[in-house]
């Protein structure tokens, strides 16, 4: 292990992501030897407290996640500061400079700096320019990072692009899309590359249809307020789903340069088939959730911080079409809500008959397992790939699963490395942002007929019509 060296400045240090999902990723790192010596964190919020205080949320939080002796984590939370802050204040970006100065000193971390977004994106643009604005940025690199939504449609996508590329060059802009950090997704390009037969076969003369399932079996939880200003649709399909299909469907999966695989994606995205507003009653579906059979659950609208008679959207299912020699004709057809009967993250790919041309069984479905991770991710008609008889396709690397790293702890590896290919760049962004306009848009001017669907539940009938029209049924039903 290479030890890396750099502060991290946290604006949202005492919020609940920061506590979730960073600290807990940054200590996992530090065990493992890449956080060692010569980092620090200096976390920043407008409530005032102690470095001590905060020291003690952080370990209570890696209590929740680790059984290793507190001493362990004391050492780590020395390497933490905490800075109260207020966005708007430039006074308080000089006192954060400050500290990062001398921390830099006290640390030796070589002046590289990592500025995290875990705040409210309406904060994006403002701390961004204000980072620039009083100087914070050194001669070591200083790398942006910022958690979604990142904006809520175009428009607000290229504001908010406009504001923080005057402060930060896209080279150090990486935006977090948390799915391009599981294993999984970053292992299909290496199972592409490495299974000449299937990649072959990744195309519109083999490939009948493409499906991607992001369900989710709990509700909104505590996060009604965000998810009013959301729905699945931005949630969901916008960005993690987007990626899921730029990782199965771009051209090049051997290409290892970032700049390339972006420009892959690009394309890709380039030539999503915007609907029309006719298309959009036909292609997409939506639904909300329900209680449940018993009445037990809460319905979405009884969630707190939601309207009483919202109109966000809880699931979606809908048809996607490429205009490409490669996928012209190709449905992807993706789907994710809440409160549906179990928690599954995966891809099928549905070959057709003439994929027997290849030597793949006709109308074999491959199946992609992102979650829940069981070691063994690749089914060939519902068989794990190793039972299955076919041996067009298998893991390169066996082990690879075995090191399964935390998707968080994975990319912050990325950003400390300045390797950018699991990051999400705007011209990916504006491709999509705009085909899940012509949705949002068609859906705004229309009152839907919620809820429509019961809590443990696939979603609406609907759902399963999209397909059924096409002669085609979900693969996991
Ligand atoms: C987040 C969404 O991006 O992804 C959540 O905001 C969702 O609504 C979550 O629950 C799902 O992520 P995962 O990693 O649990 O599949």
């Amino acid at each position: 292990v290479t030890e890396k060296s750099a502060i991290f400045i946290i604006f949202g240090g005492s919020g609940d992501l920061a506590h979730r999902k960073l600290y807990p990723s940054l200590f996992r790192l530090y065990k493992s030897g890449i956080l060692k010596d010569h980092f620090a964190v200096i976390g920043t919020a407008r409530r005032p407290w102690s470095d001590d205080y905060f020291r003690e949320t952080v370990i209570t939080s890696l209590e929740d996640y680790f059984e290793d002796d507190k001493k362990i984590m004391e050492e780590f939370a020395k390497h933490f500061f905490y800075q109260s802050h207020d966005v708007n204040d430039s006074e308080h970006y000089i006192a954060l400079k400050n500290l990062a100065a001398k921390l830099d000193d006290q640390f030796e971390t070589g002046h590289n700096r990592v500025y995290y977004m875990a705040i409210a994106p309406r904060f994006f643009g403002t701390v961004a320019e204000h980072i620039n604005s009083e100087g914070l940025k050194t001669d070591g690199y200083n790398r942006l990072v910022i958690e979604k939504p990142f904006g809520r449609d175009l428009d607000s996508a290229c504001e908010l692009n406009g504001n923080i590329s005057k402060a930060f060059p896209e080279d150090d802009i990486y935006r977090i899309d948390h799915y391009l950090g599981k294993e999984m997704i970053q292992d299909i390009p290496h199972i592409r590359a490495n299974n000449p037969v299937f990649e072959k076969a990744l195309n519109n003369q083999y490939v009948s249809n493409v499906q991607v399932t992001l369900a989710e079996s709990l509700g909104v939880e505590d996060r009604g307020g965000y998810y009013e200003t959301a729905g699945v649709l931005r949630d969901m399909v916008q960005n993690h789903i987007m990626q899921i299909i730029g990782a199965v469907a771009s051209d090049d999966p051997k290409a290892t340069d970032a700049k390339i695989i972006h420009k892959d994606k690009t394309n890709l995205f380039n030539s999503l088939k915007v609907l029309t507003a006719e298309q959009v009653d036909t292609d997409f579906v939506r639904g909300q959730y329900d209680t449940d059979k018993l009445g037990d659950q809460k319905a979405y609208r009884q969630e707190d911080n939601v309207a009483e008679d919202s109109e966000i959207e809880t699931f979606t299912a809908g048809r996607i079409e490429f205009e490409s020699d490669r996928w012209s004709g190709v449905p992807f057809y993706v789907r994710s809500g809440k409160r549906m009967p179990a928690k599954s993250s995966r891809i099928d790919i549905v070959f057709n008959e003439k994929v027997a041309d290849l030597g793949i069984k006709a109308n074999t479905v491959v199946t992609l397992l992102i979650e829940p991770e069981d070691g063994n991710s690749i089914l060939i008609n519902g068989i794990n790939y190793k039972e299955s008889g076919q041996d067009f396709i298998k893991f390169p690397e066996e082990e690879e699963f075995d090191s399964a790293r935390e998707a968080y702890e994975s990319l912050i590896i990325d950003i400390l490395s300045g390797n950018r290919v699991h990051f999400t760049l705007w011209d990916e962004l504006r491709s999509t942002w705009k085909y899940i306009d012509s949705i949002r848009e068609r859906w705004d001017s229309q009152t839907p007929d919620f809820p429509n669907y019961l809590s443990g539940t696939m979603g609406p009938d609907a759902a399963e019509m999209l397909l059924e029209r096409d002669g085609n049924s979900w693969a996991w039903d």
